[in-house]
C-alpha cells in the first residue's frame, strides 16, 4: 500500500518549525499579561518596526484594553541577505509627537542589536516620558550592538527563521508559524 508522503515542517521551504501557530499565540497572551502588570492602565504610544513587526504588533495590541497610539517606522532592510549587513537606515520616520508620551518599541527580532540602536536613539531623541522594547524573538548570540529588550516573547539560536510578519526577500511574512528557512532556499538567488 502506497504510504502517504508526509512533511515534518508546515511548508516545504523551512527546514523545521520552530514555533507553532498556537505557542506563539500563547506567548503574545503572556506578554500582553506582563505589559498589563508594567503599564497598569495608563496610556501608551507603541512604534512598531515594520514591515517584519507587522504581525506581532497587531496581536500584541488586541491582548491589551489600555488606550494606546500607533506609529511605525520603516528601516530599511537586509533585501535578500539573511545577514545583517551595513548599518541600518530610516526609510519613513514617526509621524505622531511622542514628547512627554511613555513609548514602546516593537520589533519581530533583536539580531545585531543596529535596528532597534537606530529607533531607540531617534525616539530618545524626542523626548518620551519612558521608553521600553518589545521583541517576539531574541537572537542573543548575534548581538553586535549590546542592547537588552525590556519584554521578549522568545531567545532562540542562531538560525535565519521566516514566518509570522519575518521574511526572506519578503516571502514567508504570512506564515501563521516561525521556522528555520531550508539552506537550499536561502541559497538560491532567483528572486534578486
Ligand atoms: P538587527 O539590526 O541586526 O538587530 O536586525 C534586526 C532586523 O533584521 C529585524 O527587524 C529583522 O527584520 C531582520 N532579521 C534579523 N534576523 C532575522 C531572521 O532570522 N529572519 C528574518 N529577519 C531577520
Ligand atoms: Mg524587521
Amino acid at each position: 500500500m502506497p504510504t502517504k508522503k508526509t512533511r515534518s515542517a508546515a511548508h516545504p521551504d523551512l527546514e523545521s518549525v520552530m514555533f507553532t501557530e498556537a505557542q506563539i499565540k500563547k506567548r503574545v497572551r503572556e506578554l500582553g499579561r506582563e505589559l498589563r502588570r508594567v503599564y497598569g492602565e495608563g496610556e501608551f504610544t507603541i512604534i512598531s518596526i515594520i514591515n517584519g513587526a507587522v504581525m506581532f504588533t497587531a496581536d500584541i495590541m488586541r491582548q491589551i484594553d489600555n488606550p494606546v497610539r500607533l506609529d511605525c517606522v520603516r528601516i530599511s532592510s537586509y533585501g535578500n541577505a539573511t545577514k545583517s549587513e551595513g548599518t541600518p537606515q530610516i526609510v519613513s520616520s514617526l509621524t505622531i509627537d511622542i514628547a512627554g508620551r511613555h513609548v514602546l518599541l516593537i520589533d519581530d527580532i533583536l539580531d545585531t542589536g543596529k535596528t532597534i540602536k537606530l529607533v531607540s536613539a531617534l525616539v530618545s531623541k524626542l523626548k518620551p516620558a519612558s521608553m521600553r522594547t518589545c521583541v517576539l524573538l531574541d537572537k542573543v548570540a548575534r548581538r553586535e550592538v549590546p542592547f537588552e529588550a525590556d519584554f521578549v516573547g522568545f531567545r532562540i539560536p542562531n538560525k535565519f527563521v521566516v514566518g509570522y510578519g519575518l521574511d526572506f526577500a519578503e516571502r514567508y511574512r504570512n506564515l501563521p508559524c516561525i521556522g528555520v528557512l531550508s539552506a537550499r532556499v536561502q541559497n538560491q538567488h532567483e528572486w534578486t
